[in-house]
Parts: structure tokens; sequence; C-alpha cells
């Protein structure tokens, strides 16, 4: 399996809004226009996995000074500061047919190298409880339960501190 990281374009759209679909239920998947907004505001953070053309899984999100994600930093695109302490994930998205073949493991190991050679004091994301062995796996501290409650869910706080 040959995959090409890369970031994301504003021609990616429709295949992006596609993946986020098929890996979210409605009320928690962001839209094209939200999509739109983030490769305009944080392009430098926002890539895509493809496999012979197909983008099948994709991570961004934005660089913040917050320790933590609050609901409006996946609303209010003034909240990125490209000189910021941590980098966020607001998304990790693989194709539920392109699952389990390490695709998300290459993407987030991208990202973190990526904040680390951008000088972050390290990563943050919010997760469900399923996943929090997963970003364990990678050095994320669990914080405990979220203030966000996106898409009525309960999310935990994830926090990857070089
Ligand atoms: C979570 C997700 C991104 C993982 O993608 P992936 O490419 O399958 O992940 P990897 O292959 O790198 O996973 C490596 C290991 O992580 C763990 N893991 C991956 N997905 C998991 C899941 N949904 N639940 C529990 N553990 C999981 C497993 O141990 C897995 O090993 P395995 O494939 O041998 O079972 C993918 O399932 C997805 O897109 N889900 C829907 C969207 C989502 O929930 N995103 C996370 C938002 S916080």
């Amino acid at each position: 399996m040959n995959i090409r990281i890369r970031q994301a374009r504003p021609e990616d759209l429709p295949s992006i809004a596609a993946l986020e679909a098929a890996c979210f239920p409605a009320a928690e998947a962001a839209d094209s226009a939200a999509f739109e907004q983030r490769i305009k505001t944080f392009p430098e953070s926002f890539f895509v996995a493809e496999v012979e053309g197909q983008i099948v899984g994709m991570i961004n999100g934005c660089v913040t000074d917050d320790e933590t994600i609050s609901d409006i930093l996946f609303e209010d695109s003034s909240r990125h500061h490209p000189d910021g302490r941590y980098q966020s994930i607001f998304g990790l998205d693989v194709l539920p047919d392109w699952q389990h073949k390490g695709i998300a493991t290459i993407l987030m190991t991208y990202l973190i190298h990526k904040a680390m050679d951008s000088g972050r004091e390290g990563l943050i994301l919010t997760c469900k409880e399923r996943l929090i062995s997963f970003y364990e796996s990678f050095g994320y501290q669990n914080l405990g339960v979220s203030a966000s409650t996106h898409g009525g869910a309960v999310w935990y706080d994830m926090l990857l501190a070089f």
C-alpha cells in the first residue's frame, strides 16, 4: 500500500466532506463550509492520506494557546494562532473500508512530528471513551471529561505534552 500524506487543497472539499460523513453521525460531522474555512485558515495543519489518488483519511486542527479543546474553538477561526503552544486535532478520519491498516497511526505520527518541528509544546484533542487507549498509545494523557458537548456526546480531553 503506497500512502501519500499531503496538505489538503480547496478542490479536495467534496472528498473530505464525504469522508467525514462516512466516519461520523450527522450531529457530529462537520459540513463542507466548515472544512472550507479550515483549509483556508490552517492549511499547514490539515493533511489528507491518499492511496492511488483516492483520499482515504485526514487529520486537521488549528494551533492554539488553549490547553484543552472547547466548542468555540471549532467555530471561531480567529482562535487559530499560528505561533500558538498547542497543535489541536479537530478530526482524525479514515474511510471504513480502509480502517485497521495503520492509516490513522501514520497520520497521527506525521502531525506529532510536524508539531515537534514547529516548536509546539504538545497536542490536544477530544475523543470518546472507546478511543482513549488508542490515543494513549501515542503518549497522550487522559485529562478527564471535556467541557465540550459537541454533537450531544461525552468527550474526554487528551493531552500529549512534549
Ligand atoms: C479512529 C480511526 C481514525 C482509526 O483509524 P485506523 O486507520 O483504523 O487506525 P489504525 O489502523 O492506525 O489503528 C491502530 C490501532 O488502534 C486501535 N483502534 C483503531 N480504531 C479503533 C476504534 N474505533 N476503537 C478502538 N480501537 C481502535 C486498534 O488497536 C488498532 O489496531 P487494529 O487495527 O489491529 O485493531 C477510525 O476508526 C475512524 O475514522 N473512526 C471514525 C471517526 C472517529 O471516531 N475518529 C476519531 C475521532 S476522536
